[in-house]
């Protein structure tokens, strides 16, 4: 039986791909941060539990692992912190790779890339880079994924709480979506035939930033209305007040996603996964359908 180590295999993702492979047939192992007390943790997985933050060597992975999929993601603390802590993570699990001669998966974001302004997209593509240092990589970008859990479901939840929703350099932004199912879908595919390189798995085009938040609140009868926001001047604002390490709700990193969005053909990829991406109405409209009430899978 083929065995795969997944990081992150509380989160979002990590739990759903969990279940994933279980249900192919492969034995599954799980890196969690905490496992006591752990309420999202799946019978027939075994856990182990690591620290992003205070990783240091090796990992004693249990026994041969044939795939590493690498799911976890630092998201607090300071930037240097995050891109730091993400990076020596990434360069043990590429370590651990080359000595179980393993394949390593790289949950990597559409955010990645040269030219990205924000601090996430920055460090996403540091971390590519680190695990292209193994023979046998898969990276993958996802968009926005869409399901139970994750930004999207953290837009849901904003959408209900608040009547006037900003836009952030006129909210035009195609926003490239997959599904949560199609996307654990083809990292089984990836992790089972081997595929290797760097793929971007979105639909594409996007849809636009502001008619995702109006798909939403109609989806929930809600009356929404949008600001254009003085984004530049909003941004130093948040950039001053952080050097203050004052704690705010919206962030000069969200801002700085949006800033540097951009949109990326990716009809060609798809085609290693042996799948055709939806179209993003497809893709809210089968969540909607599939969700009457969505609720939160994540712990947050
Ligand atoms: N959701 C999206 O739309 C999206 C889009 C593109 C790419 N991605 C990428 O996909 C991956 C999974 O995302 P997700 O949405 O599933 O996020 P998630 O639910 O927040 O999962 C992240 C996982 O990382 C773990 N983690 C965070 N900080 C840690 C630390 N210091 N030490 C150990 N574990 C830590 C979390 O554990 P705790 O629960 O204990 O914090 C959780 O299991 C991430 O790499 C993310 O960047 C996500």
């Amino acid at each position: 039986m083929k065995k795969v180590f997944i990081t992150g295999a509380d989160g979002f993702l990590g739990r759903k791909l969990g279940q994933l492979f279980l249900k192919n047939g492969w034995i599954v192992f799980g890196a969690v941060r905490k496992l006591e007390n752990n309420v999202r943790l799946l019978p027939n997985v075994q856990y182990i539990e690591i620290k992003i933050d205070s990783i240091k060597s090796n990992l004693n992975l249990p026994g041969e692992i044939d795939t590493i999929i690498h799911c976890a993601w630092k998201y607090n603390g300071s930037k240097s912190e995050i891109a730091a802590a993400n990076a020596a993570i990434t360069d043990v699990l590429v370590n651990q790779a080359k000595t179980c001669q393993a394949r390593l998966i790289f949950i990597s974001s559409l955010a990645a890339h040269e030219n990205a302004l924000s601090a996430y997209g920055k460090t996403k593509y540091a971390c590519e880079k680190i695990a292209k240092g193994h023979t046998t990589y898969t990276i993958l970008r996802p968009g926005t994924i869409v399901g139970n859990g994750g930004l999207f479901l953290k837009t849901i939840h904003l959408l209900k709480k608040i009547p006037i929703v900003p836009l952030f350099y006129g909210g035009k932004q195609p926003i490239q979506l997959i599904g949560i199912d199609s996307l654990c879908q083809a990292i089984f595919f990836a992790a089972d035939k081997d595929v290797t390189g760097t793929y971007t798995l979105a639909c594409y085009p996007g849809i636009k930033l502001y008619s995702m938040y109006q798909m939403i609140a109609h989806r929930f009868g809600l009356k929404r209305f949008f600001i254009k926001m003085p984004s530049d001047i909003i941004l130093n604002i948040l950039l001053f007040l952080e050097s203050l390490r004052m704690r705010l709700p919206i962030t000069s990193d969200n801002i700085l996603g949006l800033k540097g969005h951009h949109e990326v053909n990716s009809e060609k990829d798809w085609r290693h996964f042996q799948q055709v991406s939806k179209s993003a109405h497809d893709i809210l409209n089968d969540f909607f359908n599939s969700n009457p009430g969505p609720t939160d899978e994540t712990k947050n």
